[in-house]
């Protein structure tokens, strides 16, 4: 199995971390969460009883997967955006009549090579194409030397809620581009609704998410030696509900600069960085995101309406 590598490099960290910082408000890019202290820290809240999206999710698909599969159809070359060794893919691979193939896209190579193994050895039948490539910017699928009669992107867990509306649109025309024609999308988008349930999901009891978001300082330190003091921020989060987003923000607790690179950066007390948002759709908003190049042709939700998986056929 060949490993095509499109990964990031320090140097675009670097530029992401300068530029988020030198905006008003600060921020951070959020795919900076993820390293492997991130991840497993992520891995915890999606167990957490306030972190409704991970197991929902999971349920409608174990209720529904003969019918995604179906609807996916005969001959589907599948694309996983930011792949998991999760069980949801398992479930899909499992479902999808005469799959023609896998290729998973994740920024890590580390990750890809060890979930794609964990894969091959489960599923030696499956052609399995990894792609280590930042998927948020321009990518291009690896060569794909296996017939197929059509594309079809899988997208789950809600990341394109951490996308602005502008963003979500321009990426899901992307996506329209990498499934082509005939192409289908299987995405997973959290729904509007209560703020006390909205907020419990970011703000747990147990303080899992207060150290999820505070590990991007050290993350950051790491890769590019600056100083955060990650014992001045603390965790913040709140449903903004005018525009229908979570915000996730790191608040300096003191005045403070921090050296990175070449820069410092000033922080006054109370200063906030923007670390993520987390935008709550209702079907129709999200309709009005996919509908230049796509056509919602079916939508699964759970009993309590928290959260959907979006089936999308790109336009004729
Ligand atoms: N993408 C996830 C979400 O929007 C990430 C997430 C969950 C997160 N909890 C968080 C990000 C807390 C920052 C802080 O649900």
């Amino acid at each position: 199995m060949k490993i095509k590598t499109e990964e990031i490099t320090k140097s675009d960290i670097l530029t992401d971390v300068l530029n988020g910082l030198s905006k008003s408000p600060k921020m951070l890019p959020s795919k900076l969460f993820y390293d492997e202290k991130g991840s497993i820290l992520f891995d915890e809240i999606c167990e957490l009883d306030e972190y409704y999206p991970t197991r929902t999710e999971m349920q409608i698909m174990q209720n529904n997967i003969k019918e995604m599969g179906e609807l996916l159809g005969e001959g589907t070359m599948l694309i996983e955006l930011g792949s998991g060794s999760s069980q949801k893919i398992k479930l899909l691979l499992d479902h999808i009549p005469g799959l023609a193939g896998y290729v998973p896209v994740d920024i890590s190579s580390e990750h890809l090579i060890s979930s794609s193994k964990v894969l091959k050895d489960k599923y030696p039948h499956i052609n399995i194409f990894p792609l280590a490539a930042d998927y948020t910017k321009y990518f291009e699928l690896p060569l794909i030397d296996k017939h197929y009669d059509h594309r079809a992107v899988y997208f789950p867990g809600s990341t394109i809620g951490n996308f602005t509306k502008e963003e979500a649109k321009e990426f899901i025309n992307r996506i329209a581009d990498i499934a082509g024609e005939n192409g289908g999308l299987i995405i997973g988008v959290d729904l509007k609704k209560d703020k006390h349930t909205l907020e419990a999901a970011y703000n747990d009891s147990k303080g899992v998410t207060a150290a999820f978001n505070l590990n991007m300082l050290n993350h950051i330190n790491e890769e590019l030696n600056s100083d955060f003091d990650v014992n001045k921020f603390k965790h913040f989060a709140f449903f903004n509900e005018e525009i229908n987003r979570i915000e996730m923000h790191l608040v300096s607790e003191d005045e403070q600069v921090v050296n990175i690179d070449q820069s410092n950066f000033s922080f006054n007390k109370n200063e906030h960085i923007i670390t993520e948002y987390s935008y709550k759709y209702t079907l129709e908003d999200f309709e009005n995101i996919a509908n230049d190049r796509f056509d919602v042709k079916r939508v699964w939700v759970d009993d309590y309406k928290l959260f959907s998986i979006q089936y999308l056929k790109v336009k004729d």
